[in-house]
């Protein structure tokens, strides 16, 4: 127990020094700056999100750190080292090379981790820290540090897939938004934004996978959904993520989309009808074998007793026969 602490600080102080070194690199990098610039990013943003580089070297990192073979350098993810396989070459090098930088932070604001973008085309677009005992991405919400303060204000919190649509949406006047770190939103996700605020709004990209990834969100909120929170999804054209819309169509237009964004009720009725034929027998009984699970995720509240009876609608039959099929637990009388 010791032991892990002892690291996990040693972890928390290289991921730190490194965000630093990162920022400072920036200063000196035209290149760099000049990438941020065509994508359009003020200063005061990259600042505000403690944006960094990675130089173009193998092993940049070892002007910081006085020891480049510490071990913590590459627990951390920093370093990855080949020391232990076969064939000679390179034993040690930086994880992260040629890359704008943005650090991750808790929600305390230390630096847990990086995600790092190419400039130009290339593999894999972003290279994202491993996971380490201070760093796990099913639990972690990039930018939820910066945003805690504007979720308060604003009374809600916007979920999107990618950095750039945090750092996008902040300087066009919704510093509100957090974004998975390329991983499918989880129950821990939920739960843990659902501390900050009893409305959240998901805004996944308009392309294949920010739609199956709304699918991944709605199922993650259903345990975690009741009567006295407020979930929604904001779906944009095909084309587009949050960051591009609001660059194409302005914040007014973003304005607009969040206003209209589908309430989680709505979406639970489209994915469960999904292409079923409701005017056969089996469509009707196809949509309710798709509702059921999502149905029994859920905790009994007023919010699930809606959902049935709108299942119940279209599906011609009664609430009570559904809650009976389904074998829905009652809550608990009081
Ligand atoms: P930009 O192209 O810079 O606007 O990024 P984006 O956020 O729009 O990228 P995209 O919609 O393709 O991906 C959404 C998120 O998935 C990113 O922000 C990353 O967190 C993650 N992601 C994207 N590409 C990769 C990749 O090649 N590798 C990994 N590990 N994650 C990725
Ligand atoms: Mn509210
Ligand atoms: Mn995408
Ligand atoms: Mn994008
Ligand atoms: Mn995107």
């Amino acid at each position: 127990r010791a032991e892990v602490q002892a690291k996990s600080l040693a972890l928390s102080e290289v991921m730190t020094k490194a965000g630093e070194y990162y920022k400072q690199q920036l200063r000196t990098a035209p290149q760099a700056i000049a990438y941020l610039k065509k994508r359009g990013l003020t200063g005061e943003v990259a600042a505000r999100f403690g944006l960094g580089f990675a130089p173009d070297a193998w092993d940049g990192l070892r002007s910081v750190f006085n020891d480049y073979g510490d071990a913590s350098l590459v627990e951390a993810g920093l370093v990855i080292d080949k020391s232990e396989e076969e064939g000679g070459g390179r034993k040690r090098y930086d994880r992260f090379r040629d890359r704008v930088m943005f650090p991750i932070r808790n929600t305390k604001g230390q630096v847990i981790g990086f995600g790092g973008r190419i400039m130009e085309q290339g593999e894999p677009k972003y290279l994202n820290s491993p996971e380490t005992p201070l760093f796990q991405k099913s639990f972690e919400l990039y930018g939820l540090f910066e945003a805690r303060q504007p979720i308060r204000e604003a009374g809600y919190v916007l979920v999107t897939e990618g950095y750039m649509d945090v750092v996008a949406l902040a300087q066009m006047g919704f510093p509100q938004a957090v974004a998975t770190l390329g991983t499918a939103c989880t129950p821990t996700h939920v739960q843990k934004l659902l501390r900050q605020t009893d409305h959240v709004i998901f805004s996944f990209d308009g392309d294949s996978a920010g739609r199956r990834a709304a699918r991944r969100a709605l199922d993650a909120c259903l345990p975690h959904a009741n009567d006295d929170k407020i979930i929604k999804f904001l779906f944009l054209p095909t084309e587009h993520d949050p960051d591009s819309f609001i660059r194409e169509f302005g914040a007014e237009a973003f304005e607009q989309e969040v206003h209209d964004a589908m309430p989680l009720s709505q979406f639970f009725m489209r994915e469960t009808i999904g292409d079923n034929d409701l005017t056969t027998a089996e469509g009707r009984a196809r949509t309710q074998f798709d509702a059921k699970p999502l149905l029994q995720a859920m905790q009994p509240s007023g919010l699930r007793l809606q959902l049935v009876r709108n299942l119940a609608q279209v599906t011609q039959t009664s609430p009570a026969e559904i809650e009976t099929m389904f074998e829905l637990s009652q809550p608990v009388a009081r």
